[in-house]
C-alpha cells in the first residue's frame, strides 16, 4: 500500500528485471531491461557502495566528501548467481541482489543476521524543471531499530520517528527542532538486534531523511537531484561504523595544536585594541587560563576581508605579538562576501581573474552581507581556492594571526528569500559545472578548505587552525566547527550537548557551541552550567553577540567567577587526556565524545539517552540542564565508576541521583583507568614542568589507558617524534600492577610521574618499581589512597 506522499508521487519509476551483469575489478555492474544501472563497488569487506543510473550513463564520478586517504581493499569476494538473485559475499557482509526488481538485502556474513533490506528500494521521479531526477531510496525499518548521526540536528539523539532536511542554512537563534541548520552530513547509523550499520548518502543536493516517521516500518532518503549514491558501512559494532565513516570521509589532516584545545574567548566584537588588551589582561590578572582571543568583523575596514580598521587597530602586527608574548593566540574572522568596491584590491583582483560566482545568464551573484553588496568567490574552483589561500600570507605570515574563523559560509545572504544564493547560480565544482542546487551544501566546506590551505602554507612549520560554521560530510579534514548562533537559554544548553555528540557520531569531533549562548544573555547560573559542559567539548569557546551585555567569566559575580575558573582549570589539567583522545581520533577515527549508545550498544538503556556521554575513554560526564538544581538523576552505564568529587564507588547499569550544587557537575571516572593531568597553566606550554600526575583508580581486573604526547605543535610527530605510553593495569584482591610500554622518540619535558592511587582495597605492605623496593615511610599514604613519584620511564609498578 503506497502512502508516502513525498516519496511515492505518481511519476515514480522503478528498476525492472536485471538483464545483464559484469564484473570489473572491484565493481559489479548490473543493468535492467528499462535501462537502470547499478554499480556495486566493494570498497572494503565491510563497506559497499551502491550507485544507480536511470538511463544507462552515470555522471562523472566525483565527491568532495570521500577522502583520498580512505582505506580500500577487501580480503574476500565471492559472487554467485542463482535463478532469482546474485549473491555477493565478502568476509563481513552478504549482499543479495534480486533479479526481478534490483532490490537489495544485506546480511552479516558471520551469522546471517539480516541487517538492511530495501523496501521499495531505489526509485526516482524525473525532474522536468531541472533535468535529471529526484532520486529516492526506501529501506525497511526493523523492529526496535534506532538511528543516530546526521550532523547538527537540534533534536533527540535517537532520530527514530523523525524527518529531516539537509540544506546548509544560516539559522540565527534557532530552536529545538529547527531544521535544517548549518551542516549537511547525510550519514546515519542504524542499530537493531544488537548490530549496527551506517548509511552515507553522498549526494550534495538538498536531501531528506525520514526515519520511520511517515510509515512505521520504512526509513527513506531522497535528494532533489544527482545520483542515488550511498555507502553501506557494516559494524556490527557502532564504534567501527563511526570510525569507518570517519576514515571514508577523512580524519583531520593533522593533530590540532595543543593550544587550540585550550579555552577561547570571543565576542562580537572586541575592539579597539585597548578593549582587546583589557580583556586579555583581566584573564591574566584573575589567573583564568585562556589561549585564544578572537577578532570579529569589526576589526576590518568596512567589513572588507583581509583589511584592518586602522583607527581601532593601528598596528596589528605589534598587537598580535604583544598578545602572543602574553600567551594569547589571535584568531580573526573571514567571511566569503567580498565588498563590491572598485577601490578594494581583492575585489578588483577577483573580478579580473573571473573568480566570482555568476548567475545562470551571466551577471555576477550579488548579495548583501555585512559590508553591503558583495560578490562571492567560487570556492569550488581550484584556482580560486589557491588564490584565496595566498591571501592569508600577510595575516598569518607577517602579522602572526594563529587561526581563522570562517563564518556566513552557508553562504548566508541577507534580506532575500531563502537567505542564500538562488538556485541558478553557477559553480565550477572542480570541473563538473553545476548550479547552486548541487554546490550549496559544499560551498562552506570548500571555503574552509581554501582557508585551511592558506593557514597550512603560511603557519608552517606550525599547525593550522580553522573554524567553520557551514559543513558537509568530510569537512573535519580541514577545520574545527561550532554550532552557530544559539541562544542563552536552558533549552540551548540541552541542544549544545546533543549537537556536540551528534556531530561526533557523524565523523566530526572538533566541535563546540557558543558557551553561554550567542543571542540574549545568560544569568550566572546558566553561564556556569554551560562552562561546565563546554570544558568537556573538544572545542571550548565563549562567544556572544555584542548587543546583549558582556559574557566574560568575571561578569557574573565572584561566586561564578570562582567556579568558572576552577572548571577552565580542570580543562587545562586534563589537556594531556584530551590530546590523547584527539590522537586516537586521528588514528582510529574514534570520536572524542562518545554517546552512551556508542559506548555500550548492547545495553538497551543507552539507546534513548541524550544527556550523559563519555569524554575520551574513561570519563563519564552529565551536564546539569535545569535551573536551581542541586543535582540530577542520570544513567551510569555498565561497568564500575568513581565519583570524581567524592571518590565514591558506583556500580553502573542503573539510574542514580547525583548531587551537583552549582560548583559541581556530575563527573565519574572509570575504574582501572589512568588519567593524566598537567599542573594548571594560564596557557598551553606556559610552564616547563618536570612532573605530571597520573590518577590511578583501582579495579579488580584489567584496564588499558593511553598517554600520547609530542611537541604540541609542528609536524615532528609525523616523523616518529612522539611519545605514546600504554598502561596496563591489573588489580587483584591484594595487589595492583601497572605496566608501561612506550613507543616513539619524543623526549617529554617532564621526567617523572606523580601517581595518585585511589580506591585501593588493601593495606599496602610493599611497593616495587621495576623490582626495586620503595621505602613506605617516605610516601604520602592514607589507608586507601597513596601518592608515589616515579621516573616516567618505569616499566612495572607492583603494589601489595
Ligand atoms: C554570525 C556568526 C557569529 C558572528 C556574527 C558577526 O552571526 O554566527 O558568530 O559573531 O556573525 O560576525
Amino acid at each position: 500500500m503506497i502512502t508516502n506522499t513525498e516519496l511515492e508521487r505518481k511519476g515514480n519509476q522503478y528498476p525492472n528485471h536485471i538483464v545483464s551483469y559484469e564484473k570489473n575489478i572491484d565493481t559489479l555492474h548490473f543493468k535492467t531491461e528499462n535501462g537502470v544501472c547499478l554499480q556495486l563497488t566493494i570498497v572494503r569487506d565491510s563497506i559497499l557502495r551502491f550507485r544507480y543510473a536511470t538511463s544507462f550513463n552515470f555522471e562523472n564520478d566525483f565527491s568532495y566528501a570521500i577522502s583520498k586517504f580512505a582505506k580500500t581493499g577487501y580480503n574476500y569476494l565471492d559472487i554467485k548467481e542463482t535463478k532469482e538473485l546474485y549473491i555477493v559475499t565478502t568476509s563481513k557482509v552478504i549482499c543479495r541482489i534480486f533479479k526481478s526488481n534490483m532490490k537489495i538485502k544485506l546480511f552479516d556474513a558471520l551469522d546471517n543476521t539480516l541487517i538492511s533490506q530495501d523496501e521499495i528500494g531505489f526509485h526516482w521521479d524525473e525532474s522536468y524543471e531541472f533535468g535529471g531526477n529526484v532520486v529516492k531510496m526506501s529501506k525497511v525499518s526493523h523492529d526496535g531499530e534506532s538511528y543516530y548521526g546526521l550532523g547538527d540536528k537540534a533534536d533527540h539523539l535517537n532520530l527514530k520517528g523523525k524527518r529531516f532536511e539537509n540544506w546548509v542554512s544560516d539559522s540565527f537563534a534557532y530552536g529545538k527542532y529547527t531544521d535544517p541548520l548549518y551542516k549537511a552530513i547525510p550519514f546515519y547509523t542504524g542499530l537493531h538486534h544488537g548490530k549496527s550499520y551506517g548509511m552515507f548518502f553522498d549526494n550534495t543536493f538538498k536531501s531528506h531523511f525520514d526515519f520511520a516517521q511517515e510509515r512505521k516500518n520504512v526509513t527513506s532518503y531522497w535528494a532533489l537531484g544527482g545520483e542515488m549514491n550511498y555507502y553501506f558501512i557494516y559494524g556490527p559494532n557502532m564504534n567501527d561504523v563511526v570510525s569507518k565513516f570517519t576514515d571514508l570521509t577523512g580524519k583531520p589532516h593533522q593533530l590540532p595544536a595543543m593550544w587550540s584545545l585550550g579555552y577561547h574567548q570571543c565576542k562580537w566584537s572586541y575592539y579597539p585594541e585597548s578593549k582587546v588588551k583589557e580583556i586579555t589582561s583581566k584573564f591574566r590578572a584573575l589567573s583564568i587560563p585562556c589561549d585564544a582571543i578572537y577578532l570579529d568583523i569589526d576589526y576590518m575596514e568596512g567589513f572588507r576581508c583581509f583589511t584592518w580598521n586602522k583607527d581601532y587597530f593601528p598596528d596589528p602586527k605589534r598587537m598580535v605579538k604583544e598578545l602572543a608574548d602574553d600567551g594569547f593566540k589571535t584568531i580573526v574572522i573571514i567571511d566569503p562576501g567580498i565588498k563590491i568596491d572598485p577601490e578594494y584590491d581583492i575585489f578588483n583582483e577577483a573580478l579580473e581573474k573571473d573568480y566570482f560566482c555568476k548567475r545562470a545568464d551571466g551577471p555576477y551573484m550579488k548579495g548583501k552581507v555585512w559590508p553591503g553588496a558583495c560578490y562571492f568567490p567560487d570556492f569550488t574552483n581550484k584556482n580560486v581556492r589557491s588564490w584565496w589561500a595566498d591571501l592569508f600570507k600577510e595575516l598569518v605570515e607577517d602579522i602572526g594571526v594563529k587561526g581563522v574563523w570562517n563564518d556566513m559560509n552557508e553562504p548566508a545572504v541577507m534580506e532575500v528569500p531563502g537567505k542564500t544564493f538562488p538556485d541558478d547560480v553557477r559553480h565550477d565544482y572542480d570541473g563538473n559545472p553545476c548550479s547552486h542546487r548541487k554546490a550549496h551544501n559544499i560551498y562552506g566546506m570548500q571555503m574552509a578548505r581554501a582557508t585551511y590551505q592558506g593557514l597550512k602554507k603560511f603557519a608552517y612549520p606550525k599547525r593550522p587552525f580553522v573554524i567553520t560554521r557551514a559543513a558537509y560530510a568530510g569537512t573535519q579534514r580541514y577545520s574545527s566547527t561550532w554550532t552557530g548562533d544559539n541562544v542563552a537559554s536552558w533549552e540551548h544548553l540541552w541542544i549544545a550537548n546533543v549537537q556536540a555528540q551528534r556531530m561526533s557520531l557523524s565523523g566530526y569531533s572538533f566541535v563546540g557551541s557558543d558557551i553561554g549562548g550567542f543571542a540574549e544573555q545568560p544569568n550566572g547560573e546558566l553561564f556556569t552550567r554551560w562552562i561546565q559542559l563546554g570544558v568537556f567539548h573538544p572545542f571550548c569557546r565563549t562567544h556572544s553577540s555584542g548587543d546583549h551585555g558582556d559574557q566574560e567569566p568575571w561578569m557574573f559575580g565572584d561566586e561564578v567567577t570562582g567556579i568558572v575558573k576552577s572548571f577552565i582549570e580542570l580543562r587545562y589539567q586534563l589537556l594531556p587526556y584530551l590530546y590523547t583522545a584527539f590522537w586516537q581520533y586521528l588514528n582510529d577515527g574514534v570520536p572524542v565524545l562518545k554517546s552512551l549508545v556508542l559506548y555500550d550498544q548492547d545495553d538497551i538503556q543507552t539507546h534513548y539517552r541524550t544527556d550523559e556521554f563519555i569524554y575520551g575513554n574513561h570519563i563519564l560526564v552529565c551536564p546539569i540542564l535545569e535551573p536551581n538544581s542541586r543535582g540530577r538523576r542520570m544513567y551510569i552505564p555498565r561497568g564500575n565508576w568513581y565519583n570524581y568529587w567524592t571518590q565514591d564507588y558506583i556500580i553502573g547499569g542503573k539510574e542514580i541521583w547525583v548531587d551537583a550544587d552549582l560548583d559541581r557537575m556530575p563527573i565519574f571516572i572509570k575504574e582501572g583507568s589512568i588519567i593524566p593531568k598537567y599542573p594548571i597553566q594560564q596557557y598551553v606550554d606556559e610552564k616547563d614542568f618536570d612532573e605530571i600526575t597520573l590518577e590511578v583508580r583501582y579495579k579488580l581486573g584489567k584496564e588499558e589507558s593511553l598517554l600520547y604526547d609530542d611537541a604540541h605543535d609542528g609536524y615532528d610527530y609525523t616523523k616518529g617524534r612522539y611519545s605514546l605510553s600504554k598502561f596496563n593495569l591489573t588489580g587483584k584482591t591484594n595487589e595492583l600492577i601497572i605496566q608501561q610500554h612506550t613507543t616513539g622518540t619524543f623526549k617529554t619535558p617532564y621526567i617523572s610521574f606523580k601517581l595518585k592511587f585511589i580506591g585501593l582495597p588493601f593495606e599496602i605492605s610493599k611497593i616495587e618499581v621495576d623490582n626495586v623496593e620503595i621505602d613506605l615511610e617516605s610516601l604520602n599514604c592514607t589507608t586507601h589512597n597513596m601518592e608515589l613519584i616515579v621516573d616516567k620511564t618505569f616499566s612495572e609498578i607492583h603494589i601489595r
